[in-house]
């Protein structure tokens, strides 16, 4: 079965073909981070018009690198929520289109279910069941994962998303946007422990770990140590991104291992921006040799947003679910700017 995947649910238009026996044929990608850095974050509007003006090229580019003709494809898979209603929109527009042009399925894909399955892409693959850690811009949670679309939600953030403390305090220490590499960047040449920022919600060692994050409170005390720094004091910026780095990477690690305790499973994926972050692997690598585990990343182009995983979810979909051809009459698709995950059905 070969798959077309779009992804436009924020600030990447990807596209993607994906093989159920041959695997990834193309991916392309298009980052709107130049469009968005002056405001500081994404702004909507711009992000759907951008989507428009991306799709089809980045269609006919994946096509073609493929070797691939349009009706040669099975299905049309695109990102049905959670994102920007707007930019969601043109994909799903796009996607319902074809498929209703081609004669086969559109299929809507719950985004974080595209993250969080596609390190089952490649070798070696986790098995179900898995603990699975996604953490982007938008969503820190904890999930067990037992099958395609059985999610058990272990503990979300009650506030900021992590990719979300990293990008607020970036702008704080006026880094550009996107902020997680900026302030990985920096924090190279910086030291974690000359400023001290909170690690909330982690539990007394005798205590039963919440599985819930809190990052809101890393923005003001961010703010309010970049306050006492001089402007031109290169290494006090650099050590405090360091600090804020560690702080992030502390929670997320300390949760991680306290999911994979409570539920007595021994494999972790990682997926979502944050997943990139090279300090947050060698520390997961490092309690991995310690206790037994097994960490699995989606591949380093697939981290962040991208049609691959779109493409790919869809594949596991419709070969336990085939779906009928796209129809023209009466058959309205909507899309979901709010999707909790565990809404899904196997
Ligand atoms: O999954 P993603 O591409 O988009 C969303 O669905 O949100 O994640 C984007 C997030 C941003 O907050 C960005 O700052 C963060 O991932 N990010 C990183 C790194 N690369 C991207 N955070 C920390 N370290 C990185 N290397
Ligand atoms: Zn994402």
């Amino acid at each position: 079965m070969l798959i077309l995947g779009i992804e436009s649910s924020c600030d990447e238009t990807g596209v993607a073909l994906y093989h159920t026996e041959r695997g990834l044929l193309a991916h392309a990608l298009h980052s709107q981070v130049a469009l968005h850095q002056d405001y500081g974050g994404v702004v909507p509007e711009l992000a759907s018009r951008d989507h428009i003006r991306r799709v089809l090229p980045l269609t006919r580019e994946v096509m073609a690198e493929a070797g691939c003709a349009l009706d040669t494809l099975d299905a049309i898979a695109y990102t049905a929520g959670p994102g920007l209603a707007g930019a969601l929109l043109v994909g799903a527009g796009v996607a319902h289109g074809l498929a209703y042009a081609l004669g086969v399925p559109a299929v809507g894909v719950h985004h974080l279910e595209g993250h969080l399955l596609s390190p089952l892409m490649d070798h070696p693959a986790p098995g179900f069941p898995f603990v699975a850690l996604l953490v982007s811009g938008g969503h820190t949670q904890l999930m067990r994962v037992s099958g395609v679309g059985e999610y058990e939600m272990l503990g979300e953030t009650r506030d900021d998303a992590a990719g979300e403390a990293f990008d607020k305090s970036a702008q704080l220490l006026g880094l550009g946007y996107p902020g997680g590499p900026a302030i990985a960047q920096l924090a190279e040449r910086g030291h974690a422990g000359r400023f001290k920022l909170p690690r909330p919600m982690l539990a007394k060692p005798d205590r039963k770990a919440s599985l819930d994050f809190s990052f809101s409170g890393l923005k003001t005390a961010v703010r309010l140590a970049a306050r006492d720094i001089a402007a031109d004091d290169e290494q006090a910026r650099a050590d405090l991104a360091a600090e804020l780095q560690a702080a992030i990477v502390d929670s997320l690690c300390t949760k991680s291992l306290a999911a994979l305790e409570q539920t007595g499973l021994r494999q972790l994926v990682v997926a979502g921006g944050v997943a990139a972050n090279r300090a947050l692997r060698a520390r997961l690598a490092q309690a991995a040799r310690e206790k037994q585990l097994q960490v699995f990343y989606p591949r380093p182009e697939l981290c962040t947003d991208n049609g691959a995983m779109i493409a790919h979810a869809a594949a596991l979909r419709l070969v336990r679910e085939p779906l009928p051809p796209a129809s023209a009459a009466g058959a309205p698709f909507g899309v979901r700017a709010r999707w909790p995950l565990d809404e899904l059905k196997p």
